[in-house]
């Protein structure tokens, strides 16, 4: 098949799914406006506890904006204790943290305790957690703490470019040694408790990083991981990685709204989980429960001006140009798993050691 024979059925597939997409999107937003209840549809909760960072990553974009430093505990316990004690959530996907790093979080401990407690008392609440972590401060008490809970089953290491200096470069003010000394502890313990998390690595290379062969340490980094994706900065719009630099609204609705419940540090449920400067939240979780928020006024107003295609009026979304997003970061996650097969057939087993071009 020539090149542009090959986009053309790139194009026409990603029509297809978009449309496939676009009618489930219907069908949700007019049950909702039906009063039906619409927990189901709740399949990912990503959790900020903090709007701080210890490091100052190149291309990340968080920012702080007035929001509270840390989530109060009480109130991702009151989440937890509604979603896990109710039959009619399905909750399959938790991610910690969707920005700012767990371990500056002082709670971390009691995040655990209260996952692992609601977990025990309620066999339908198994959602399948992941961690992102970025290893600065993941020292060997810490490692033992997550991978002993039984509570984490998938980790997402953030090992950015081909080196020590692109890693410094692009996730300042890490230290590559410390951050390795950390990753080889956690895979030695990993092992030695029976494989217990999935280690995913997150590489992320610029221009600093094309053409270039990997260190060895940084391949010693790769080989470990059960699985590696890769992704290649190049411009935000805002809120999401385009070929182009556009900054304009997308048109309808998007994957998140309708799978995607996000708490923000502050407390506050926010339509999506690539919104790390809390721009789009729009309702308190300390004073409403989660179910009253997903059924009020204020969801069906959104998703009306997004069914209108005006979310030009929405602040966050008018700068948005997602319209849907694989946003189910298992490692079991059937459209990953397809892929990843399809490029080690392609380009062989360890295709992601290739320098990018
Ligand atoms: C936002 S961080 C949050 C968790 C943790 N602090 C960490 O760094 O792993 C999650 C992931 O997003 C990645 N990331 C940051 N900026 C990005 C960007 N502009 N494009 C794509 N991924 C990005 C990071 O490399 C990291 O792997
Ligand atoms: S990518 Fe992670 S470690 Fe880096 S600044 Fe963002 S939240 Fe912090």
């Amino acid at each position: 098949m020539s090149q542009s024979n090959g986009n053309v059925a790139k194009r026409v597939l990603k029509s297809c799914l978009w449309f496939g997409h676009y009618l489930s999107w219907v069908y949700g937003y007019l049950k909702l406006m039906a009063g039906c209840n619409a927990l189901k549809d709740i399949k990912i909760l990503s959790i900020e506890f903090c709007s701080i960072c210890n490091l100052r990553c190149k291309y990340c974009f968080i920012e702080q904006k007035g929001r509270a430093r840390f989530l109060d505990i009480n109130i991702y316990e009151k989440l937890i204790k509604e979603v896990a004690g109710n039959p009619k959530y399905k909750i399959k996907i938790m991610e910690w943290p969707i920005s700012g790093e767990f371990f500056v979080y002082r709670d971390y401990k009691r995040v655990i305790e209260i996952t692992k407690k609601y977990m025990d008392e309620n066999p339908n609440f198994r959602p399948h957690v992941i961690l992102n972590e970025n290893f600065m401060l993941f020292d060997e008490e810490k490692i033992d703490l997550i991978l002993k809970s039984g509570v984490v089953k998938q980790l997402i290491c953030s090992f950015d470019g081909h080196d020590a200096k692109s890693f410094e470069d692009m996730r300042p003010p890490a230290q590559f040694e410390q951050c390795l000394q950390n990753f080889r502890t956690f895979v030695k313990r990993n092992k030695e408790l029976g494989n217990l998390v999935h280690i995913q690595i997150n590489n992320g290379r610029d221009e600093n990083s094309i053409g270039q062969k990997f260190s060895e340490e940084m391949e010693e980094i790769l080989r470990a991981g059960d699985s590696v994706t890769q992704w290649k900065p190049k411009f935000w719009n805002e809120s999401f990685n385009g070929s182009k630099k556009v900054y304009k609204p997308a048109k309808g609705f998007c994957s998140f709204v309708f799978n995607n419940v996000t708490l923000s540090s502050s407390g506050e449920i926010s339509k999506c989980c690539m919104d790390l400067k809390g721009s789009t939240v729009y309702a308190d979780l300390s004073k409403y429960t989660l179910a009253e928020i997903w059924h009020s006024n204020a969801r069906r107003q959104f998703l009306t001006l997004m069914f209108k295609n005006r979310r030009d009026l929405l602040k966050g979304c008018n700068t948005c140009a997602i319209t849907f997003t694989n946003n189910d970061n298992r490692y079991t996650n059937k459209i990953r798993t397809i892929k990843r097969r399809l490029m080690s057939l392609i380009y062989g087993k360890k295709y992601y050691l290739k320098p990018l071009e």
